[in-house]
């Protein structure tokens, strides 16, 4: 072998030896790579779904419009795929947010669902904004910070007589010039105590609060009022007949010349939805798994209805009739189907509930400030409901398994949280 043989061969070597090296440097590089195209497309296929089906309420650029949430934000980035899944394909029931699942009735498949969670988790917002304005959607601009205002509301409904008293507070020195002390009315502008402003989501109630009515008398009050002061006026546009409630000294109708029973007059008015023992049906709720609701509650629901519910007149059932309907359901109807505690389970329930629930729902049931939401509300919260809630959970909180609460006990802390209501 010559010198220049061994040099060339040396050479060839270290030639193969640094491509070798470059190419063991290079494979995971290359594996991103895949894994970015992938991704990409993912993503890109992620944000046309998202102009189609979500941009309308989160916003082209995830910044969440009107009241509702921002999804750019680093808490929604780092949640776990399967909760975001979860929330996106089943909805949160109650809320806006629909299912978009197939499996419950949405339009989106189980790929389509998860590139629109790649693109939340790994696209630049900055970018999915300019595409969905590009795919032509333009949703309006933000009305207020969001996330706030979803704070402000929820603790707001927490407390539900303090909160119309402060809504009051302002209505009367704001809003009644024109609408008048009760919300009635005025020549000036149309009454706000009726069931179809009651029923107006709460953002669109804040769209309207911020933006007034634009060429009439109703100003934009966006500037004037803070969050709170807002939620508040809200609050008390959707429960006027609280107001009625907390204010009015309770009904005294004389009854006496009402000849049919309570029984007749149930089973004639309203079993036909919530069933003859309070059961429930296919559209209205049951009646008999929460304690006696009060008379001012009852007949205010009634008489103006709500959702699915229609408004009683006076001319089909008028008042003494509602009266004995009212004491009839009280006594055998309502809370019919919920167990009675002695003192000493009553005590025990305490315990458990203690023990399972108070570090996030507080001592008495009133809530905390981070962990959760209040369990003991005017009206109160319906057994099941509560129980079912507990067990499954929602997309924010997991369901407590049996085997950490069996269902006696659950039954018990519900029975609690009841006795804590009255
Ligand atoms: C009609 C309005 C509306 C549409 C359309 C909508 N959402 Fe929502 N979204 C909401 C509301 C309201 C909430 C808050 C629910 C709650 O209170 O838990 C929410 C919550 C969320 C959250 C949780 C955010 C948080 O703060 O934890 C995510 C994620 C989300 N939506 C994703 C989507 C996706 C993805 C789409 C489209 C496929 C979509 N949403 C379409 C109204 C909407
Ligand atoms: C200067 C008079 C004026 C004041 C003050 C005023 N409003 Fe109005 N408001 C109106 C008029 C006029 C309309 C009807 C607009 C229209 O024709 O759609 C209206 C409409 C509304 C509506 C929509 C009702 C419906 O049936 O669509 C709401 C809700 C409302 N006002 C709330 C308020 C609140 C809350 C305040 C106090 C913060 C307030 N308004 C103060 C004049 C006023
Ligand atoms: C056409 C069907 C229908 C009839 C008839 C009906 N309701 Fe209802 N009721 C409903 C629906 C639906 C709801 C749920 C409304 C909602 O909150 O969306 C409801 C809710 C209620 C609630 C509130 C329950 C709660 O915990 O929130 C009460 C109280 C009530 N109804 C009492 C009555 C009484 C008393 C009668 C008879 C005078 C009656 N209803 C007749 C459909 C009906
Ligand atoms: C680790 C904290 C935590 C514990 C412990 C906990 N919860 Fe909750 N709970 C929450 C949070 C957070 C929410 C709100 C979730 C949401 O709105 O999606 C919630 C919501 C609820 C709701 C729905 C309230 C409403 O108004 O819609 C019920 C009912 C409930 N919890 C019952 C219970 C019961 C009963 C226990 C004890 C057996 C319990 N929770 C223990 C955190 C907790």
């Amino acid at each position: 072998m010559t010198r220049s043989m061994k040099w060339l061969g040396l050479l060839a070597t270290t030639a193969i030896m640094v491509l070798l090296a470059f190419n063991i440097w290079r494979e995971p590089a290359r594996q991103t790579e895949a894994q970015h195209t992938y991704r990409a497309t993912a993503i890109a296929d992620g944000t046309t779904l998202y102009a189609l089906y979500c941009a309308t309420c989160h916003g082209a650029a995830g910044e969440g419009l009107n009241s509702y949430p921002a999804l750019d934000q680093t808490f929604v980035r780092q949640q776990a795929i399967e909760v975001l899944y979860k929330l996106v394909a089943r909805g949160h029931y109650g809320t806006d947010m629909v299912a978009f699942g197939l499996q419950d009735g949405g339009l989106l498949n189980r790929a389509q669902i998860e590139n629109i969670i790649t693109m939340i988790q790994h696209g630049s917002w900055e970018t999915i904004s300019e595409q969905v304005l590009a795919i032509g959607f333009n949703p309006s601009q933000s009305a207020t910070n969001s996330d706030d205002f979803r704070t402000v509301y929820t603790a707001a409904e927490g407390n539900s007589i303090q909160t119309l008293e402060k809504g009051r507070g302002i209505f009367a020195s704001v809003c009644a010039e024109c609408h008048g002390p009760n919300g009635e009315g005025t020549a000036d502008a149309p009454m706000l105590n009726s069931i179809y402003v009651q029923t107006m989501s709460a953002d669109q109630l804040l769209s309207i609060i911020n933006f007034g009515v634009s060429g009439t008398k109703m100003d934009t009050f966006r500037e004037r009022f803070t969050l709170d002061e807002k939620a508040a006026l809200i609050y008390l546009l959707q429960n006027w007949n609280g107001v009625a409630v907390a204010i009015a000294p309770s009904p005294t109708i004389d009854t006496s010349g009402v000849t049919v029973s309570g029984q007749v007059l149930f089973e004639k008015w309203c079993a036909p939805c919530h069933g003859v023992h309070g059961e429930g049906g296919s559209i209205a709720p049951q009646l008999n798994d929460v304690p006696p609701l009060s008379t001012e509650f009852i007949m205010t629901r009634v008489r103006t209805g709500k959702n699915a519910m229609p408004p009683f007149p006076l001319t089909d059932l008028p008042d003494p009739e509602l009266m004995v309907l009212i004491a009839y359901a009280q006594s055998n109807i309502f809370g019919s189907s919920l167990p009675t505690l002695t003192e000493a389970e009553l005590a025990s329930a305490a315990t458990l509930y203690q023990q399972q629930c108070a570090a996030c729902h507080g001592l008495q049931g009133e809530g905390t400030a981070e962990q959760g939401p209040p369990l003991v509300k005017t009206p109160p919260l319906h057994a099941n409901y509560i129980s079912y809630f507990t067990r499954f959970g929602s997309a924010n909180t997991p369901g407590i398994p049996a085997n950490m609460v069996s269902d006696h006990d659950l039954q018990m802390i519900v029975a609690y949280l009841h006795s804590l209501g009255n």
